[in-house]
């Protein structure tokens, strides 16, 4: 569910018509719907009611302030991956407290910052961190609440690339190693063991998986318990899936009501990390046609926005849906929608029917709010584009174009090859 809808062929946000946002900002630019994003997260968070809870956003979905700040006001904590979300996450007001840190490469620094912020928890993801925390907290005369995340070994059934809780995968710690790192745990004088955790891979569209991996959590619950240990906080990851094409992922209410159920009489906190379907299909990334080119084997529409603007079809061969903002009579035609990088994986969609276009008309690609600004680069010395949020009728840059000073903005020529003047 969305608020992006045709009104009399005008495609809006909100109330918002997307050309006059065009008009006023240019192009292209990310934008996002306040009440699409409060209503995802109310959708995804209210299921859960009755059970001690927290939903911890997954920053790296998309980090912008004021989206952090729709969610924290609503509630919400974070999910981080860096010292940079960290900082991001508190400078949007959502309190440490309410804050998990997961990641396989945390440095010193970054877990120094994290402790030093008293953050709710942190998901470690190999034996020598979970050492480096101890020493860490020790050296600072702090108690560093942890959780192990551990590996289900789980085939989430999604693209390898996002499928996390494999044993080939990276992340977390076997799930029978982590027993022997529980006890060893307990023996670390400077770490408070709070929970267990596991994140198997995102944009999943079936329950099952979710399930198998509650069922290995519970089960690896008993067995550290019956070691002496408490566990009292059960962190389930994020991953659901979301719709961008043709696909059916559970709805988030039986989403929760499976989980839920698999987690039985249970009263542990349990922590939710969602971050895709949260703000997937909240946001979109509107680019302007500059040119059609008509070719023999293939037409293209090349689009003022690039893969260093929206990489995932780039990177995963992700679908994104587009559609004209202004809607036209004109003939179809199919054609690659493809940026002016100097790439042939530049391309937001592949052999899609559209209306036939002219320069200067309005695309949306769709369902671009969860990983498109998140990920886009300043390659080909392209600065990063606006990030717009609507609200009803009204519309406020929540990022601002970048310049090109700010893409210099921080180099600078050594002295050795300045020109003697
Ligand atoms: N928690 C952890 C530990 C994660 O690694 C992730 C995502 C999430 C939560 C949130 O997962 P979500 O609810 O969004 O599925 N760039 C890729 C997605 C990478 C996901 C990485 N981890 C894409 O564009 O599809």
């Amino acid at each position: 569910m969305h608020h992006f809808k045709y009104q009399k062929g005008v495609l809006q946000a909100e109330a918002v018509p997307i050309p006059r946002i065009a008009q006023a900002i240019g192009t292209p630019f990310y934008l996002y719907s306040h009440a699409t994003l409060e209503h995802h997260f109310q959708a995804f968070d209210r299921p859960f009611g009755r059970v001690p809870h927290l939903t911890c956003f997954a920053l790296k979905a998309n980090p912008n302030l004021a989206i952090l700040r729709i969610f924290g006001r609503l509630g919400a904590g974070a999910d981080i991956v860096s010292g940079g979300e960290l900082y991001r996450a508190l400078k949007a007001g959502i309190p440490p407290e309410k804050i998990v840190y997961s990641g396989v490469g945390k440095t010193d620094e970054e877990i120094e910052f994290a402790l030093k912020k008293k953050i709710f928890m942190l998901n470690v993801e190999s034996p020598e961190e979970l050492r480096l925390i101890d020493r860490i907290a020790g050296r600072l005369k702090k108690k560093a609440p942890v959780a192990i995340r551990v590996n289900p070994d789980i085939d989430p059934q999604t693209h390898p690339y996002i499928s996390t809780g494999l044993k080939k995968n990276k992340f977390g710690i076997n799930i029978q190693e982590s027993l022997a790192e529980y006890a060893l745990a307990r023996e670390m004088p400077n770490l408070e063991i709070k929970g267990v955790d596991c994140h198997i891979g995102s944009q999943l569209l079936l329950t099952e998986p979710f399930l198998e991996a509650v069922g290995k959590l519970k089960k690896l619950v008993a067995a550290i318990e019956g070691q002496g240990l408490t566990i009292r906080v059960l962190d389930l990851g994020g991953g659901l899936g979301i719709t961008y094409d043709q696909e059916e992922p559970p709805h988030p209410r039986e989403y929760a009501r499976a989980i839920l159920q698999a987690l039985g009489k249970e009263t542990r906190t349990i922590i939710l990390e969602p971050g895709r379907v949260l703000v997937g299909n909240a946001g979109m990334l509107v680019t302007k046609v500059l040119y059609v080119k008509r070719g023999e084997e293939k037409n293209f529409i090349i689009v003022d926005a690039g893969m260093n603007d929206l990489l995932r079809p780039s990177l995963y061969g992700s679908f994104h849906q587009i559609l004209p903002v202004v809607k036209k009579n004109a003939r179809r035609i199919q054609a690659d929608v493809v940026g002016p990088i100097c790439e042939s994986g530049d391309f937001l969609a592949k052999d899609r029917t559209l209306p036939l276009p002219r320069a200067g008309d309005l695309l949306a690609v769709m369902s671009a709010g969860a990983y498109g600004f998140s990920m886009s680069s300043n390659y080909n010395a392209r600065p990063r584009v606006a990030e717009v949020l609507s609200r009803g009728d009204d519309f406020q840059v929540i990022r601002k174009r970048e310049t090109y000073a700010n893409l210099i903005a921080l180099e600078q020529i050594p002295a050795f090859l300045k020109d003697k003047g």
